[in-house]
């Protein structure tokens, strides 16, 4: 276990000099040394320390007398408190091996210091948890920047979105329409024993979360991972047969695939990451789906448009992925205050570019998976100033809560934090 709080260590501090998270265990989970079990733990101890690094961070500062030199050090405390806080594993191998990592990490003399930490916080354990909410930054585990941003954009909220922001994803499904009913896929996950329910539309939610090749027919294509609302995009984009649809933002394919399983179109997917477009082609094959894929940017028409107007555009555009923390728990510190003004500059290009191509009366769906402001209603806003032959139309039922008539779906158990508009040329 000591080479996986090593690896996890050196995991989240990357994340914190910038890298992203996913990009980071890709790096270290092919070595040899790891069994398939190290894997899984690494990714739960590098998700779950960054999870919880604010409450982490609080309580070491409380345990420490003075500030520690050696970095390396204080990311293996970070890890190995994670640990002793939010897991079951044994309490007494968690911090001998860390002692021992100190070794690895060529670090002998701090053996000590982390033996003594972390038998510190065993036994002050709990009044360590509630001491470690007196800040906000303590408390929600989020930078105080976010924490101040929420609050303001959204005050009788923001207490749940932090909450609902550190807890752990469920793993949604969408049933492929073309195959089989929401009713017979949840029959075929009872017979393998997986406890599932429908959310509604296409969506089922796991009660515990599966590997995917243990759900019935995803080989197959019966079914595609994907959040519940995520999985509005399509039905909102209001579809015909026979429509021309852009899917501007396209990789890795999971609207795209949506769209496909409920309409009969012609459609074109296009993305600016040659990587990322192999991901459509290769979801499309096996939901048995077909698509025209482009490379290309989106802020660009002329690179890729042969004038031919769309019927209906999904925007699906970039963004600061803040309604996603919960599965990406490496956003929230790798996002700069600035960076979000970045974002909303580049999506109101891309949406201007977009404007062209979409035919008089077609539709452009506008999407993020964020909960701030500049990149949701403002955004929007400044658009339909600019535009004067835009209208923004009231989103197609049956969702009907009150936070999605305005187009923002908060983060709550069952949905990841998305915006959505629908914009139509008039
Ligand atoms: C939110 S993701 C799209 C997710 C996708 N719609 C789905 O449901 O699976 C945004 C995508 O926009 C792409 N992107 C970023 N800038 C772009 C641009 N200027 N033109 C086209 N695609 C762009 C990214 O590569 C990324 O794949």
């Amino acid at each position: 276990m000591d080479e996986v709080q090593r690896l996890a260590a050196s995991a989240v501090a990357n994340v914190l000099a910038g890298r992203s998270l996913d990009a980071e265990l890709r790096a270290v989970s092919g070595r040899p040394s790891l069994t398939p079990q190290d894997r899984g733990a690494l990714q739960d101890i590098a998700y779950g320390t960054l999870r919880f690094l604010g409450q982490l961070d609080a309580m070491l500062d409380l345990l420490l007398e003075r500030p520690l030199k050696d970095a390396r050090v204080r990311d293996l405390l970070r890890v190995a408190l994670f640990q002793l806080a939010h897991t079951r594993a044994a309490p007494h191998a968690i911090v001998d091996h860390a002692v021992r990592a100190c070794i690895a990490l060529n670090a002998p003399a701090a053996k000590g210091l982390v033996n003594a930490v972390l038998r510190n916080f065993l036994r002050k354990r709990d009044a360590l948890l509630v001491e470690a909410r007196q800040t906000d930054r303590g408390r929600y585990s989020h930078p105080q920047w976010w924490i101040d941003k929420l609050r303001s954009q959204h005050p009788s909220l923001a207490e749940a979105m932090l909450a609902n922001a550190n807890l752990h994803p469920p793993l949604t499904l969408r049933v492929n329409a073309r195959r089989l009913s929401v009713d017979a896929y949840l029959a075929s996950l009872e017979s393998e024993g997986i406890a599932a329910r429908a959310l509604g539309g296409s969506a089922v939610m796991l009660e515990r979360p599966v590997p995917v090749e243990r759900l019935p027919g995803f080989a197959e294509g019966d079914v595609s991972v994907q959040d519940a609302a995520a999985q509005y995009a399509a039905p909102f984009l209001d579809v015909q047969p026979g429509s021309r649809v852009l899917d501007a933002c396209a990789a890795p394919g999971g609207k795209t695939a949506h769209i496909l399983e409920i309409g009969e179109v012609d459609l074109i997917a296009l993305d600016n990451d040659p990587a990322r477009l192999e991901r459509v082609q290769s979801n499309l094959t096996r939901l048995n789906l077909n698509a025209r894929i482009v490379c290309g940017d989106a802020a660009q028409p002329a690179q890729w448009w042969d004038g031919v107007e769309f019927d209906r555009i999904l925007a699906d555009v970039p963004c600061s992925a803040s309604g996603v923390v919960r599965r990406h728990p490496d956003i929230k510190w790798l996002r700069r205050p600035h960076d979000i003004a970045r974002f909303a500059a580049r999506q109101s290009e891309i949406l201007d570019a977009l404007w062209q191509p979409l035919a008089i009366d077609g539709k452009l769906l506008y999407v993020t998976c964020s909960v701030f402001r500049e990149e949701n209603q403002e955004q929007i806003e400044h658009f339909l100033a600019r535009h004067q032959d835009a209208r923004h139309l009231t989103l197609p039922g049956p969702h009907t809560n009150a936070q999605q008539l305005a187009g923002q779906i908060l983060p709550d158990e069952q949905h990841d934090g998305f915006f959505y508009a629908l914009l139509q040329k008039a």
